[in-house]
């Protein structure tokens, strides 16, 4: 529970990240907030003083910081949204920690698993709580999916497919996206696009048993869009990303996540069982986890659930089920459907899965990893 909400019980939220148009934080953690029952938007911070107060209005905050470490302080901020670049996530993770505040961060939380480790342990230390935007899994597609899959709509289940793409990680990138180049980052599409669809996949499935991965560079010669002359960068971060697999079930796994995404080319992932199919559907250029998803059973379009979240543009709708549901455990309660938000020692049990499907490519085998995955 929550000691330091507001008169009116409303949790202060405090996001940091949104100085440009463009940024995730301002397409979806902005509305998220504004939408999820019992929080606030307290504040935003930017590096630009000359607009930070015009951009807090803009978006709706109450005040507006040109300096993160403001946010942190101020009391009744009692949520920092960490949604900067994944190489400023330690620093201002730390800050909030240090500040006993709660701490809401995109994904990648570090940039390496030994700084994820590093977080979740500090984190831990600090006795607050944690949530991380590994939204797929609270998408209302995907709980009701994992509920059909929970009651045995399917019987057992014999294979799942999945195909993810997303825009980034294609032989064009935006000028402002040349870190993603850098393996140093830690933000690649191994690290996002199969990060998210491995971790919907484990909550869905409950885990992989043995697995297999090839990661290729399909685009080596990167293009900066609007360069003149026509600047060219050497790509060596695998944007292909290739995983079969075996869940704990004992089902197969197929999944290919590729960078570059043709508009025709949504995601999909298709579950059979010995009574059924499930297929998810949907996926934006972003990736499917900043999408709406639809689900068929059976080849007939179930109805979801949205719980408010009906009106919201398709990129918000799973990152406000993450705030809606963080929200209700920070107050003691839950969401009453048993779903829970991804914390940080989720993200390090995925950090470890990610290292794992590295060393299989590394080491051209199948990894079986010493205790089944999320250990
Ligand atoms: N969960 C998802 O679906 C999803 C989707 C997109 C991005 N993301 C994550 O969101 C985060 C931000 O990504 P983005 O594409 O919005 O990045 P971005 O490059 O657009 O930067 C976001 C904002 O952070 C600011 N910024 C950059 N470096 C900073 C620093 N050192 N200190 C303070 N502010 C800084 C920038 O000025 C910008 O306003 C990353 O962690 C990324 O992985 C997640």
């Amino acid at each position: 529970m929550v000691e330091g909400a507001g008169p009116a019980g409303e949790l202060g939220v405090g996001i940091v990240g949104v100085g440009s148009a463009s940024s995730w934080a301002r397409e979806a953690h902005v509305p998220a907030v504004h939408a999820a029952p019992g929080l606030r938007l307290r504040a935003v911070a930017t590096r630009d003083a000359a607009t930070v107060a015009q951009t807090a209005a803009e978006l709706g905050a109450d005040v507006g910081y040109a300096d993160a470490q403001d946010l942190v302080d101020d009391p009744s901020v009692d949520v920092v949204t960490v949604g900067v670049p994944v190489p400023a996530h330690r620093d201002l993770i730390l800050a909030a920690l240090a500040a006993g505040r709660h701490v809401v961060t995109e994904w990648p939380v570090g940039t390496s698993t030994a700084q994820t480790a590093e977080l979740a342990a500090a984190a831990t230390a600090a006795g607050v709580r944690t949530a991380v935007d590994l939204q797929a899994r609270l998408a209302p597609a995907a709980v009701r999916a994992r509920r059909l899959l929970a009651d045995g709509a399917l019987g057992r289940v014999t294979a799942v497919s999945v195909y993810s793409s997303t825009a980034a990680f294609g032989p064009v990138v935006p000028a402002g996206a040349r870190y993603l180049e850098d393996p140093k980052s830690g933000m690649n599409l191994t690290t996002i696009q199969a990060a998210h669809t491995l971790d919907l996949v484990a909550s869905l499935f409950g885990g992989l048993a043995s697995f297999a991965t090839l990661r290729t560079v399909q685009h080596p010669d990167v293009t900066v869009a609007g360069s003149d002359p026509v600047d060219h960068l050497r790509r060596t971060v695998p944007d292909h990303v290739l995983v079969q697999g075996r869940l704990l079930s004992g089902a197969a796994l197929a999944v290919e996540v590729s960078g570059g995404r043709a508009p025709e080319a949504p995601f999909r992932l298709e579950v059979r069982g010995e009574r059924g199919s499930l297929v998810l559907s949907g996926g934006g250029p972003r990736g499917f986890q900043a999408s709406r998803l639809r689900l068929e059973r059976d080849g007939s379009v179930e109805v979801l659930d949205e719980a408010g979240t009906q009106d919201l543009p398709d990129p918000v709708v799973n990152v406000a089920r993450v705030y809606a549901t963080f929200a209700a455990e920070l107050r003691g309660g839950g969401t009453g459907e048993s779903e829970s938000a991804p914390d940080f020692d989720d993200a390090l049990r995925l950090a470890h899965l990610l290292d794992d499907l590295v060393r299989s490519d590394e080491e051209r085998r199948t990894v079986e990893p010493p205790a089944p995955w999320p250990r």
